[in-house]
């Protein structure tokens, strides 16, 4: 069990942190509360920390991490930015949960960006994650603090679940607040792409950009990406152990998804359903498991819920688990990236013939 502080999340004791601060100082690892999901932190500037985090992630070493500013003096520091519009787009959606892929500068070591000549880099709107940075005076690098495949960690548990003590120390500020990890748009392109759909939806995105955005089939949660465009995309992403299944039915998800779940009982198999609210009679109709992940009319409850449903599919007694679609307007395109990747590609569709 590694050492474990408790701080509010909105109003963190400044006292309490500057244990934290001092381990980042000294080049340890601190995993922290972002509004996105829980960091696995270390000072950017360190290329020993920095390789540490790999080691302890089990993260293939070509794929980069994200740096964590404070200020928009400290992205001058790490990234070239050609074009004055950018900062002001950046001004715009800072400090929030967007990941913009700009030039790096040589202050950045290439540890931290596997060896690429871009890097990543957000400022995050947590009050405990901009105070870590402050106190440290330096950007921090940090990827999910999850074990790497794994759900991303929305709560001090799982980091706990899946890193134990090989993390220094662990700042619990509860759950997180979005619950799906940051967008992230390639701006050194032309036009701009997305890598990974978030919680700043593609719609919201194109209008403070004033352009459209490239959406290719991977941010989708579709096929695998080129290493050269997006170096994190290609691996097996957000798995539980259990087998998983996506049904996506635009038309009749309730009787596609009973469809489905009973062809898997007839075959023998225990099965869990991951949902929402609404679809819940079906736990007694079909005598499966049932995890909701809040209604289908909050896209935002169901992004909060979604990692934690994803890691209770493993403590089920099922022997696969269903996990339910969902349109992809909004907040639905990160939801869908998510649950196609951690379905592995087994996604089903009824077609109306199945049905009747
Ligand atoms: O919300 C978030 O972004 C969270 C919190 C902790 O900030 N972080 C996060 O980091 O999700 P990570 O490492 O789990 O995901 C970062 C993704 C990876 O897929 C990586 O490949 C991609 O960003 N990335 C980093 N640097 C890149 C670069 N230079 N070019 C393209 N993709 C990059
Ligand atoms: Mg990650």
């Amino acid at each position: 069990m590694p050492k474990v502080i408790r701080v509010d999340p909105l109003k963190p004791d400044p006292e309490t942190l500057r244990e934290a601060v001092e381990i980042l100082r000294s080049g340890g690892l601190v995993a922290f509360p972002t509004e996105t999901v829980y960091g696995l932190g270390a000072d950017a500037y360190n290329p020993r920390a920095v390789r540490r985090i790999f080691q302890v992630k089990g993260r293939p070493a070509d794929n980069p991490l994200i740096l964590h500013i404070g200020s928009l003096n400290m992205l001058s520091e790490i990234a070239e930015i050609v074009d004055d519009r950018i900062r002001d787009v950046l001004k715009i959606l800072w400090p929030g949960p967007f990941t913009v892929i700009l030039r790096k500068r040589e202050t950045v070591p290439s540890e931290a960006t596997a060896g690429l000549p871009l890097v990543a880099v957000r400022m995050p709107a947590h009050p405990v994650a901009l105070a870590l940075i402050e106190g440290l005076g330096r950007p921090i690098a940090a990827p999910s603090a999850n074990r790497s495949g794994k759900p991303s960690p929305t709560a001090a548990e799982h980091v706990i679940e899946d890193l134990g003590d090989s993390v220094d120390l662990v700042v619990d500020g509860g759950e997180t607040f979005l619950g799906v990890e940051s967008t992230i748009v390639d701006l050194t392109r032309d036009p701009p792409v997305l890598l990974r759909p978030g919680p700043i939806d593609p719609e919201y995105l194109e209008s403070v950009l004033n352009r459209k955005i490239l959406i290719p089939g991977f941010a989708r949660g579709f096929g695998e990406a080129e290493r050269a465009l997006a170096p994190g995309m290609r691996y097996r992403h957000y798995a539980p152990d259990k087998r998983l299944i996506l049904v996506e039915d635009p038309l009749n998800i309730a009787s596609c998804v009973e469809h489905v779940v009973r062809g898997f009982i007839e075959r023998g198999y225990k099965v869990c359903i991951v949902g929402y609210d609404e679809l819940s009679h079906l736990k007694d109709l079909l005598g499966v498991e049932y995890i909701s992940m809040g209604s289908i009319n909050n896209k935002f409850e169901i992004a909060r819920n979604l990692f934690k449903a994803l890691r209770m599919v493993d403590k089920t007694n099922a022997d696969l688990c269903v996990v339910v679609g969902i349109d992809e307007s909004g907040i639905g395109l990160a939801i869908m990236n998510r649950m196609r990747k951690a379905s592995g590609g087994n996604i089903v569709t009824c077609s109306s013939s199945q049905l009747s």
